[in-house]
């Protein structure tokens, strides 16, 4: 079989910790949330609000946890990651993705995407529609005039099959019928979490197909590293080894040019706050409402980040690896404070950012993309990894 890769809170609650006899069982924890301060350590979800049918399934809640301590949680409900929480520079665990704590939460923020696996093609698809093979596919227009994130029911609005494998890893797979949302071919997916003993976040994607097909699968956390209800990121630093993206439409569509982003707001070569320059008069700015591009990586192995984020007030630092081309950042631009997260913040604007490893948006449209078409016979692999330290 060819192989693509595509180039191209250590006071918590015992209650909240698995033991390795209880591998392969959801979380059966009961900790009560409650916001950081200064003092108190931020603690995950209760598994209550993650424990229901859906879709007739019955969906559950996962801990993982490494020996440091630092903790991640799931549901099998669009295998989202809900919590994750990792120390601060003084040791105090902190929360530094934005999550709810209950399905219902993501259910009515849907289109926000906190936290979810997202299928099967990641970011728009310009006008909802694509051609394969001389065939025109049609997609579900939700986010006008485009597809965005899968169309109207995507991976992050399904119901995932989970095993627990360990104390520190989780897989889910998912297997997307043949015409599901309008893509050809059944589509098997497995998403595996790994939550590393240096910290990290290991996320492993695999898939093949029965047709030929196109595929574009990402995480759409939300982070915030000064922790979940802390105010805004536009103090947050960040460095991205991105020395060209693809500027948009005003749709967010990628107008299919590579252009360099020295001299623009968008040069992050050199670490900057994401609020510096913000609100500076730039077209593309406009477009995205703030940040929302597909930056370029200049780099194309796992073994070195291709971008780095500091939280300001924890000193939190999320290093990004990736085996993708392409990296989403996204400002929280959208965010309205409409919904209330775990800890009982609201998500108010620009209080998190989206860094999503991805194919470029709009590839299967841009023939000049590096491709996200898959074939049978090919296995689908990608690998990104979000690696935490502290000073
Ligand atoms: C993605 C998109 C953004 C926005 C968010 C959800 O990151 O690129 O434009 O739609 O999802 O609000």
């Amino acid at each position: 079989m060819k192989m693509i890769f595509k180039s191209h809170l250590l006071l918590v609650l015992p209650v909240c910790i698995l033991s390795l006899a209880a591998c392969n069982q959801p979380a059966k924890q009961s900790s009560t949330s409650t916001m950081t301060d200064s003092t108190t350590q931020a603690t995950l979800p209760a598994a209550k609000g993650f424990e229901q049918t859906i879709d007739g399934k019955q969906t559950h809640y996962y801990i993982l946890k490494n020996k440091n301590g630092v903790q991640a949680s799931f549901t099998d409900y669009g295998a989202h990651l809900v919590g994750l929480l990792v120390p601060d520079k003084a040791g105090k665990l902190t929360d530094v993705v934005i999550g709810f704590d209950s399905i219902a939460g993501y259910k009515a923020s849907l289109s926000a995407y906190f936290g979810a696996t997202i299928g099967r093609y990641g970011n728009r698809i310009a006008k909802g529609h694509f051609v394969l093979d001389g065939r025109r596919y049609d997609l579900f227009i939700n986010n006008k005039p485009n597809t965005l994130h899968g169309g109207q029911k995507g991976f992050n609005d399904v119901v995932w099959d989970a095993k627990q494998i360990s104390d520190t890893t989780i897989t889910f797979t998912y297997l997307s019928k043949d015409g599901e949302e309008g893509y050809p071919g059944n589509l098997d997916c497995k998403v595996t979490f790994e939550l590393t003993n240096d910290n990290a976040v290991k996320i492993s994607y695999e898939a093949t197909t029965d047709k030929h097909t196109i595929i574009n699968l990402t995480n759409h956390s939300y982070f915030n590293l000064n922790g979940a209800g802390s105010g805004t990121i536009l103090d947050h630093t960040v460095q991205m080894d991105a020395s060209t993206y693809t500027p948009i439409d005003s749709t967010s569509i990628p107008t299919g040019k590579i252009e360099p982003v020295a001299g623009t707001p968008f040069d992050f070569t050199k670490p900057a706050t994401i609020g510096s320059r913000i609100n500076d008069k730039n077209e593309q700015l406009k477009n995205g409402t703030g940040y929302d591009h597909n930056f370029v990586l200049d780099k194309h192995d796992i073994s070195t980040p291709i971008a780095t984020v500091i939280g300001d007030k924890t000193g939190i630092e999320m290093q990004i690896f990736t085996t993708e081309p392409g990296l989403q950042f996204y400002s929280g631009n959208f965010m309205k404070g409409a919904n209330t997260i775990h800890g009982g913040a609201k998500d108010e604007l620009r209080t998190a950012f989206a860094m999503e490893t991805q194919h470029y948006p709009d590839s299967p449209n841009k023939p000049q993309f590096p491709s996200t078409e898959l074939k049978p016979g090919e296995t689908y692999k990608t690998v990104t990894i979000y690696k935490f330290s502290a000073k």
